[in-house]
């Protein structure tokens, strides 16, 4: 791409999209979409998910190595301790209505905690690294104290010795899931950490470059990941299972949908052509899952309809697509799906931060500017 000199951005030629375009470096996360790769810091997901925890992750993350077993110890701790929300949080989300959408409340909740935070005006290294550790620890509180508050229920806090997905299932049902619960979720957590230059992430960068708060940055990344082509499509997956309602309707569906030009949600990807790493995963999660918990329905339409919009369009699912009968079946509400997206992916939001703080220059693309000649402006009187 070349540079404008004139001022004029159409010298900059669109990338609709920004397709391809590369935007940052990062040490973080390598994605090969042409072969269908993914690694975090180096390590292979394959590696990662179902082998270490997500804490193990989130500390890979922002350090760059896996911790050793003291320094795992340390952060279980502060997760457990920084769950706590402040008084006035768990007011407001008493205040909200039952009904509101709960990626709204989150976006909101980390609005109003960045407000709270002890090192809110902090910017410093220190202060940021203290901010994203309590951001992974109040993504998950707030997103099951208001499922818990909606429920009528008392919001629970996490149980020190519980790992963070177990916690976060515990917290959010109020008993402690079974071993097989905590496994799945677990991979799953360590699965949705981190996706490079996502859509969520880039706003979160954006956000930052201007150096404004942590918080800042995350209320906006919640609000992009919120979308139906984002984070959002779990949730709408969820839903086509259902519209579908049994394994031998799926083919009618897909041809009546694809004939319909409707989009099918939790297919396609802007960057993984030969599919993509983290569904193969997650459809072994989610097969095991469903059956055991008795919701093999889910699954099996999901297979179904896997098969017939290959075999149609040729389109691959992505993440999003088995990760919605693997949700249902740990017992996870339909409207949480985007949530627990957000409890995970705030490992790789507060990890970019960092490295967008650490080497900072202000993002600030331009338009090319399609509109009107320049033209007089014409008096009120004269408008008609
Ligand atoms: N259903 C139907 N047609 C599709 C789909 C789909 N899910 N995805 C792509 N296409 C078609 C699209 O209609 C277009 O066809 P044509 O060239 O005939 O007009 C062609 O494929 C290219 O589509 P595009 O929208 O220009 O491609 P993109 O790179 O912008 O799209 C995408 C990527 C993820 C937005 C898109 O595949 C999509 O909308 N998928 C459904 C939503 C979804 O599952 N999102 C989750 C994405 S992965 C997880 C995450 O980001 O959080």
């Amino acid at each position: 791409m070349t540079t404008p000199t004139t001022g004029h951005a159409a010298e900059a030629g669109l990338i609709r999209g920004l397709e391809g375009v590369v935007a940052a470096t990062t040490r973080l996360c390598d994605l090969d979409g042409a072969r269908g790769r993914l690694a975090y810091r180096g390590y292979d997901i394959d590696d990662l998910a179902g082998h270490v925890r997500f804490e193990e992750v989130v500390w890979l993350l922002w350090h760059g190595e896996l911790p050793r077993a003291a320094e795992l110890e340390v952060l279980g701790g502060e997760l457990v301790a920084g769950a706590t929300l402040p008084p006035t949080v768990v007011k407001a989300l008493k205040v909200l209505p039952r009904t509101m959408h709960p990626m709204r409340v989150l976006q909101s909740g980390i609005a109003l905690l960045g407000g709270l935070d002890p090192d809110a005006d902090d910017g410093s290294p220190e202060a940021n690294a203290r901010k994203a550790t309590r951001l992974v620890a109040q993504t998950a509180s707030l997103t099951a104290a208001f499922h818990r508050i909606r429920q009528g229920r008392r919001p629970l806090p996490p149980r020190p010795g519980l790992s963070h997905a177990a916690n976060f299932l515990y917290m959010l049902a109020g008993r402690k899931p079974r071993a097989v619960q905590i496994r799945a979720f677990d991979a799953a957590l360590v699965l949705y950490a981190e996706h490079e230059l996502n859509a969520s992430t880039f706003t979160a960068r954006v956000v930052a470059s201007t150096l404004a708060d942590m918080h800042s940055a995350v209320s906006a990344a919640v609000g992009a990941l919120k979308g139906p082509l984002h984070g959002g499509a779990g949730e709408a997956v969820m839903r086509t299972l259902e519209e579908i309602g049994a394994p031998d309707q799926a083919d009618a569906f897909t041809r009546t949908a694809l004939a319909e030009k409707r989009r099918l949600m939790g297919f396609g990807h802007r960057v993984y052509k030969a599919g993509d790493p983290r569904a193969r995963i997650l459809r072994a999660l989610a097969a095991k899952a469903c059956q055991q918990s008795g919701q093999g329905i889910w699954f099996d339409i999901a297979v179904k309809l896997h098969e017939a919009v290959s075999r149609e369009k040729g389109l691959i699912p992505n993440v999003d697509f088995y990760s919605a009968p693997l949700f249902a079946a740990l017992g996870i509400p339909v409207d949480l799906f985007v949530p627990v997206v957000a409890v995970s992916r705030i490992a790789g939001w507060t990890a970019h931060l960092l490295e967008q703080y650490a080497d900072n220059r202000l993002i600030r693309p331009r338009a090319e500017y399609v509109g009107p000649e320049r033209r007089p402006v014409p008096r009120a009187v004269d408008r008609g």
